[in-house]
């Protein structure tokens, strides 16, 4: 087939095929991060290189302080390591920039603002066009079943929903990359689950590439294709584990072998540490 094909003249061919894979959203090589602080220099990370392809969910999975939420702040632009490199799509991330939404553990919306309004905070911030941003902002209100509250401000919401209204303003400029630090911590166990299942759907239709931050092993085997485990401080990643998990995921998954089995696997790494 190859030689038939090379024998025609190349404006038969058409340009040759690419073999080139797409390229990850997210790269990091050897980021290592010191503070100085009054009482001594603090190294958070050492060392550290991950990657993130296109569409991938990758969790980042480790003991307190061992530099997570250190790592994402370095993706997002917002802060600058002390050695290494990090890129968004091959651009250098030094900025916070458009291709990126965050979410944090607190939704930290401004109480003086709608719902809506909350949701159109980076509409300004990215200058997007104001009456695409607020079709795209009803969509977005829509996703998250908080339709009805448009008009209502973040002291009338459940935890639950702020967090939602924290989800929706990530997703405004329809990023690239979605960077989340532990979103769910700080709600009670069901409505954390649910919003679990809400984030699995959110990412099959989307696709966003994602680099989600939890101290829980069920919820990151759960939403990821890859769990990074990283170690106690400074940070270093010590096992990239592959999920085995078909999607979509669901209750049924969280009595399946496969998935028992893999929370065993990581849940080792910390009762050895602990231990
Ligand atoms: N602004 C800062 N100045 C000085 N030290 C810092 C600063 N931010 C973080 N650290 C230190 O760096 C280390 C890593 O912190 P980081 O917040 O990244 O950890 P983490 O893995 O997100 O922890 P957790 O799971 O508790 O959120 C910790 O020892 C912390 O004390
Ligand atoms: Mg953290």
């Amino acid at each position: 087939m190859a030689a038939v094909s090379s024998s025609l003249p190349a404006s038969v061919n058409g340009p040759a095929p690419s073999l080139a894979v797409p390229p990850d959203t997210l790269t990091a090589d050897n980021i290592s991060v010191t503070y100085r602080t009054r009482r001594g220099i603090i190294e958070a990370l050492h060392q550290v290189s991950l990657r993130i392809g296109q569409g991938e969910f990758v969790t980042l999975l480790g003991p307190s302080g061992c530099g997570k939420s250190t790592l994402l702040k370095i993706a997002a632009g917002l802060l600058q390591p002390s050695a290494g490199r990090i890129a968004i799509a091959g651009i250098p991330s030094t900025v916070p920039n458009r291709a990126i939404g965050v979410a944090f553990q607190k939704p930290t919306l401004m109480p003086w603002k709608t719902v809506l309004q909350n949701i159109l905070v980076p509409a300004h911030t990215l200058k997007l066009d104001m009456r695409a941003a607020r079709d795209r902002a009803a969509g977005l209100l829509d996703l998250m079943g908080l339709s009805e509250f448009a008009d209502n401000y973040p002291n009338e919401l459940s935890g639950g929903m702020q967090q939602r209204v924290g989800l929706a303003r990530m997703l405004l400029g329809d990023p690239e990359l979605l960077l989340m630090d532990e979103p769910f911590a700080a709600l009670d166990a069901m409505t954390r689950e649910k919003l679990t299942f809400e984030l699995q759907r959110i990412w099959l239709r989307d696709r966003k590439s994602v680099l989600f931050i939890t101290h829980s092993i069920p919820e990151a085997v759960f939403l990821s294709d890859r769990v990074l485990v990283m170690s106690a401080r400074p940070g270093k990643i010590i096992e990239d584990y592959p999920i085995p998990l078909a999607r979509p995921r669901s209750l049924a998954t969280l009595d399946s072998p496969v998935f028992s089995e893999a929370c065993r696997h990581l849940r080792r790494h910390f009762v050895e540490q602990t231990l």
